[in-house]
C-alpha cells in the first residue's frame, strides 16, 4: 500500500506545482511583460488567451489535488486519523478552489466577453479584478504549502 500513498502523494505535489507555479509565472513574469505592450487591444487578447489556457490546465490540476488529498485521507484511516496540518490543508484548499472557481465564471469570463467585443475599457477592468485574485490566491498557495509542510513540525 505504500506505494499506492505515496503515487497519491506525488500527483498531489505535481498538481500544486502546475497550479501554484502557474500563478507565479503568471503575476510575476507573463502579466508585467504583457503591461509593457503600448496597444490595450493586444495587451488584453493575448492576456485572454494566455489566461484561457492556463484555466484548462489549473482546472485539472484542482481536480488531481482534491482527489488525490481525499484519497490519501481515506487509504491512511480517515479525518480521525488525519494530522491537524492536513485538516488546515483542507481548509484553505477548499476556499482557493472556491476562489478559482470564483476568478474563472466571474471576471475571467466577462473578461473574455470583453474581449470578444473589443469592449477593452470593460475588459481591462475585469482584468485587473483577475489580477488582484490570482495574487491572493497565489497567496493561500503559499500558506498552503508552508502548512502542508512546516505545520507539521509546529502544529
Ligand atoms: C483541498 C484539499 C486537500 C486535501 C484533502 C489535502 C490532503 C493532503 C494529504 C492527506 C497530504 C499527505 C500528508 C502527509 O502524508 O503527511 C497532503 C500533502 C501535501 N499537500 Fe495537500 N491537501 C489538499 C490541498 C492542498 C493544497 C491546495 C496544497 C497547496 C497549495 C497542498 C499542498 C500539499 C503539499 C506540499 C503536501 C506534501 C507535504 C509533505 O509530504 O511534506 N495540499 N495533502
Amino acid at each position: 500500500m505504500r506505494i499506492l500513498y505515496t503515487t497519491l502523494l506525488f500527483l498531489h505535489v505535481l498538481g500544486v506545482v502546475i497550479w501554484v507555479g502557474g500563478m507565479f509565472v503568471l503575476h510575476f513574469a507573463v502579466r508585467p511583460s504583457v503591461a509593457r505592450l503600448q496597444e490595450a487591444s493586444m495587451r488584453l487578447t493575448l492576456l485572454s488567451s494566455i489566461l484561457g489556457r492556463f484555466m484548462s490546465w489549473a482546472a485539472m490540476a484542482v481536480i488531481v489535488v482534491l482527489a488525490s488529498g481525499l484519497a490519501m485521507i481515506f487509504s491512511s484511516g480517515g479525518f480521525r486519523n488525519a494530522h491537524l496540518s492536513v485538516h488546515l490543508m483542507l481548509g484553505v484548499g477548499l476556499a482557493m478552489m472556491a476562489l478559482y472557481l470564483h476568478i474563472r465564471f466571474g471576471p475571467f469570463r466577462r473578461m473574455r466577453a470583453a474581449v470578444v467585443t473589443s469592449d477593452w475599457p470593460v475588459a481591462a477592468a475585469n482584468l485587473e479584478t483577475v489580477r488582484k485574485l490570482v495574487a491572493l490566491n497565489l497567496g493561500l498557495g503559499v500558506l498552503t504549502i508552508a502548512i502542508a509542510t512546516i505545520g507539521r513540525a509546529l502544529l
